[in-house]
């Protein structure tokens, strides 16, 4: 396996590895899996992509999410991210389809909202658009180091809440229904994560948080905002363009993404599957000894 590193300080592509070796040997898993731990972003080229080998890939990782109500896939393991219809036609702008294409360009991490939030995603392409389309990564491990001292140890005693119909309400009200918002009550969790096996820490972060503990609501939101903007500067980020054959993973923990827009009318059709985290990945320090999100 080699490893060519990709991004400013994170994301690299792995070659010489196919996603069926990780399933089927625990050499190749193990060597990935050093990888995933190191650089947050890994990038497999030309795969041989199915359902099936993409979750049994995933499976190697942890346990696999099983998909929210409403959602393309909903009760298996795979997200289904399609901007065409039963039909086979482009959904219009303002399809519930699109809408939630649309969320997923806020620079976030999957999950936060989940009882149990990833490790990790696995995302692969089926059909992509001619132009645009990409997925955009950040380092919120870069973004800790960044941080001065006393924002770093402040925010790593602090609790942000997060709400999956908060991130959706940023693009249509009602975007989320009541079945969503009854199923994905707000969750609490620390505002750094570290990494036990290497000790990293990272800012967790993403567009569904809303409130921090024991902060006024605008302030938190300002705080919040702020450091959105100081984790995903330009220079900060890893474009990647997809090709059919495409799989890539990425740690929850230690990275923020957004989807880039593409043509209206042209579809884009991606496979994602999402690894919970467990304790060996450091998920007990990251829960809140707390209640209810203050008003
Ligand atoms: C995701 C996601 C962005 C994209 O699958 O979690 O945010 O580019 N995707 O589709
Ligand atoms: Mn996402």
């Amino acid at each position: 396996m080699q490893i060519v590193p990709l991004g400013p300080g994170f994301a690299a592509e792995l070659r010489g590895v196919n996603i069926q070796d990780v399933a089927a040997d625990d050499g190749a898993y193990a060597s990935v899996r050093a990888a995933f731990e190191e650089y947050s972003v890994l990038v497999f080229r030309d795969q041989d992509v199915s359902d099936e080998a993409q979750l049994a890939f995933s499976r190697r990782f942890g346990p696999l999410e099983i998909t929210k109500v409403s959602s393309e896939g909903a009760g298996t393991n795979l997200v289904i991210l399609k901007t065409l219809d039963d039909a086979g036609s482009v959904v219009p702008d303002d399809h519930r389809l699109a809408l939630e294409n649309k969320a997923n360009q806020l620079w976030h991490t999957d999950s936060s909202f989940k009882q149990v939030p990833a490790l990790a995603s696995v995302l692969s392409s089926r059909v992509i658009p001619e132009r645009g389309g990409e997925t955009e990564y950040v380092s919120t491990r870069l973004a800790f180091d960044s941080l001065d001292v006393t924002l770093q140890r402040r925010l790593e005693d602090s609790f942000a809440w997060h709400e999956y119909a908060y991130s959706r309400g940023k693009i249509a009200p009602d975007l989320a229904g009541p079945e969503e918002r009854a199923a994905l009550p707000p969750q609490c969790w620390r505002m750094v994560w570290q990494n036990p096996v290497n000790g990293r820490k990272a800012v967790y972060l993403a567009s569904h948080a809303f409130a921090i503990e024991g902060m006024e609501r605008e302030a938190a939101r300002a705080l919040l905002a702020e450091l959105t903007e100081v984790a995903t500067p330009p220079e900060a980020r890893y474009l990647h363009s997809w090709r059919v054959g495409d799989v890539l993973m990425w740690d929850n923990r230690a990275t923020m993404h957004r989807g880039r827009p593409w043509p209206a009318g042209e579809p884009r059709h991606m496979v994602r599957t999402t690894i919970s985290a467990t304790a060996a990945d450091g998920l007990e320090a990251m829960r809140a000894p707390s209640r209810q999100p203050a008003e």
